[in-house]
């Protein structure tokens, strides 16, 4: 595996690569977990050559989060990648990424508001901005998000539509189901901020989910069913919840009624300092 940190060599390895045929992309912020190398397995089944990136995208973080936190761990994730048979890592210095005088920002409406969006102004902006970026960067034939982040994927599928992205096409860009631990809790990067305890409470997220699911397909108000959500995530260790809330897969409009139209659980809780997310799809269980 190539590690490469400046656009030149990196137009240069791609052309070679490409003779092989189909490049996929994983984009990452590195402190790579099971998840993340998941999307990596996917990548492979599916092309001759898969190009990691890893950049801590510091235009996605706002101003109060944990953009100096952010686990760095490049050794580690480049030994994990190349157990993985990856050829290529793209992990750019944040100065070749974001020249002197850089000054654009890509913003995709709709889809972006709400959810994350709300509760991390100018998120969106930052991941559309990076991912466009790497898309002409890489030119991948496909690309593979995780569906833990759905909202991101969603943005993701908007811009690639509107922006008439040719590499990825719409089409190519691929989710990938959220990769779980043993008690179900969703895996991330941000679990490492966690302590031993905090750790053992943080199952009560998928806990409360499948509890909320569960009323929900049995036809309890939307209402009622976050608020029982929202009472078991406090009663287990839970400090703060950012959002609960049922949405419409694709469009991501609230729903009234999940038991008449295909519905998505988002949450958002914050337990210590920790900001965790997950999503599910409110079917019969
Ligand atoms: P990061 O949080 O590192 O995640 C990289 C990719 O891994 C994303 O597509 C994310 O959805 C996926 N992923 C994370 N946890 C997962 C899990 N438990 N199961 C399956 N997939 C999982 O998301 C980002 O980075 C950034 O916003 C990025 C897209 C790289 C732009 O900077």
């Amino acid at each position: 595996m190539q590690t490469i940190t400046r656009l030149d060599p990196l137009r240069s390895a791609l052309e070679t690569l490409r003779c092989d045929g189909p490049i996929a992309l994983v984009p990452t912020m590195g402190a790579l977990h099971e998840g993340h190398l998941t999307l990596v397995r996917e990548a492979k089944a599916r092309a001759a050559h898969v190009v990691v990136s890893i950049f801590v995208n510091p235009r996605q973080f706002g101003a109060n989060e944990d953009l100096d936190a952010y686990p760095r761990q490049l050794a580690r994730d480049q030994a994990l990648l190349e157990a993985e048979c990856v050829s290529l890592l793209w992990a750019p210095e944040p100065a070749a990424m974001y020249p002197e005088g850089y000054a654009t920002n890509i913003s995709v409406s709709g889809v972006s508001e709400g959810l994350c969006g709300a509760a991390r102004p100018g998120h969106f902006d930052g991941v559309a901005t990076v991912v466009c970026k790497l898309f002409n960067q890489v030119q991948p034939d496909l690309a593979l998000f995780g569906e833990k982040d759905w909202q991101q994927l969603a943005v993701i599928r908007r811009m690639a539509r509107d922006l008439d992205l040719t590499r990825p096409h719409v089409d190519a860009i691929l989710g990938v189901p959220t990769k779980r631990e043993a008690d179900g809790l969703a895996m991330s990067s941000r679990n490492a901020y966690l302590s031993a305890e905090q750790r053992a409470q943080a199952a009560s997220l998928p806990q409360a989910m499948q509890a909320a699911i569960w009323a929900l397909t049995r036809g309890e108000p939307v209402a009622s069913a976050l608020r029982e959500l929202e009472e078991i995530l406090l009663a287990g260790g839970f400090s703060s919840i950012d959002y609960a809330e049922v949405r419409d897969p694709d469009s991501l409009t609230p729903v009234n009624d999940p038991t008449s139209q295909p519905a998505r659980l988002f949450v958002a809780a914050r337990i210590g300092g920790t900001r965790l997310i997950d999503n599910q799809p409110v079917t019969q269980i």
